[in-house]
């Protein structure tokens, strides 16, 4: 079969690693992919946003299923555009992706229905929300109703922060037409934790776990980004908490987004907060997580393009599929200054080298293969550039794997944490 993978970051790349090895893709493409995905995939320079030429594309090329990664071209309506010129894809419709593209949606949807979550108020009004925030008091949390690339989240440890938070998203429009509306809620403490599930209308197939670094630096300090690393399993999802995210959560929102004529066909994505008294949703994704969907794919045993098939063919009630018995670990690789201004264009090297650890693969982002001085480099122009990944037995194992090989990589404008997976090696510790 002839597969398109849409999408250029390292969740694509790892997406891309896996549906290459199935015995049932004949061919692949990637619009527009990077140098990584280039080993495994026909990159194709379409942009993931252009709608229109990705479905001339994929008519004119007999492509026989589409996969999307990104949120942007699901929330606009890529997968309906397919449907309608007769093409199968994997991801939701655009009203189904409602459940990330507006946060409004997804909070109301849930509490109509009792699923648990942060209490919360829309506005959009500026006065109004100042004086929600003044009534309810800090900490607070203050998020863009529209879609910010995960950085339209301001958790306020004060009023005055909120206050802040509200005039730099709704007055100075700091996330353009994302912020015009936003969501004022609960701070919710406890440990966070990213559930996928895939999802085919009606039935659904847990899809592993993972626990994902959003801040910027060591001793998750700083501010958010779209995460500097990731490993999977998580493991604070032991069978019971399974089972409570499974009853209370997931099988409940697909039923509603059915129930509210907007059935979910996809993975679904949920941004767990594990409280005293159990989980609670903090956001969903219409799609896989990046860097987490690199540490699924690592671990995962099955063929992945079947699973995909069948959640797009509402297929997936008797599907199963298999992991292996290992943790996997990403560790993102940024551009000196990001989650802010970064520089474009820097070298890097070593990845031949990082490439060669045992149990060691590197996942490109943001790169770009380039000619300098007459021979062909990898040069980095995105924020997160790389996802240096390890499988191992352990968490520890992992982590010192996946640092081997990042200390190959000769990239001085470049950075990464050094901490990423603390949380789940001290908790190994702790159990001997
Ligand atoms: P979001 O884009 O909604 O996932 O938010 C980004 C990050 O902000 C989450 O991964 C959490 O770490 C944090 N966050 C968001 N909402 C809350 C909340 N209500 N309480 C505590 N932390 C939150
Ligand atoms: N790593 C979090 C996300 O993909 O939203």
């Amino acid at each position: 079969m002839r597969v398109l993978v849409v999408g250029g970051g390292g969740r694509e790349h790892a997406l891309c690693w896996a549906i290459a090895a199935s015995p049932l893709c004949d061919k692949l493409y990637c619009a527009p992919g990077n140098p990584g995905i280039a080993e495994s995939a026909e990159c194709v320079a379409i942009s993931a946003d252009d709608l229109a030429g990705i479905v001339n594309f994929a008519v004119s090329n007999k492509i026989d299923f589409v996969v999307v990664g990104p949120e942007g071209p699901l929330v606009a309506g890529l997968v309906d555009r397919l449907a309608a010129a007769g093409i199968k894809a994997f991801g939701p419709s655009a009203s189904a992706a409602r459940i990330e593209g507006s946060k409004g949606f997804m909070k109301d949807l849930l509490t109509k229905n009792n699923i648990p979550t942060a209490w919360y108020g829309r506005f959009t009004d500026v006065k109004a929300a100042k004086t929600y925030v003044r009534q309810k008091g800090a900490p607070i949390v203050v998020k863009a109703d529209g879609l910010a690339a995960g950085k339209g989240v301001v958790l306020c440890k004060t009023v005055l922060e909120a206050e802040a938070a509200i005039d730099s998203m709704m007055t100075a429009k700091a996330f353009g037409s994302a912020g015009q509306e936003i969501v004022v809620e609960e701070f919710l403490e406890g440990e966070e934790v990213s559930y996928f599930a895939l999802v085919d209308g009606t039935s659904v197939l847990a899809f592993g776990t993972a626990q994902d670094h959003k801040a910027v630096g060591d001793g998750d300090t700083g501010p958010n980004t779209g995460g500097m690393g990731a490993y999977s399993p998580a493991p604070i999802v032991d069978t019971a908490l399974d089972e409570r995210i499974m009853g209370e959560i997931i099988h409940p929102t697909v039923r509603s987004m059915t129930a509210a004529r907007a059935p979910f066909k996809g993975v679904l994505f949920a941004g767990l907060m594990v409280c005293k008294d159990g989980p609670k949703v903090i956001e969903f994704n219409a799609r896989f997580g990046d860097p987490e969907c690199q540490a699924l794919m690592l671990r995962l045993k099955s063929d992945l393009l079947p699973a995909l098939i069948a959640t797009a063919d509402e297929q997936l009630a008797n599907f199963n599929v298999r992991w292996k018995d290992e943790t996997s670990i990403v560790v993102v690789m940024a551009a000196k200054g990001y989650p802010g201004a970064y520089q474009k264009g820097t070298v890097i090297g070593g990845l031949d080298a990082a490439a060669k650890i045992d149990g060691a693969k590197v996942f490109h982002a943001g790169t770009k293969a380039e000619v300098k001085n007459g021979e062909t480099v990898i040069t980095a122009y995105g924020g997160r550039v790389l996802g240096v990944a390890a499988t191992a037995k352990t968490v520890h194992a992992a982590q010192s794997i996946a640092y081997q090989a990042v200390d190959k990589i000769i990239w001085p404008e470049g950075f990464c944490r050094r901490d990423i997976g603390w949380r789940a090696v001290a908790r190994e510790k702790s159990n001997g």
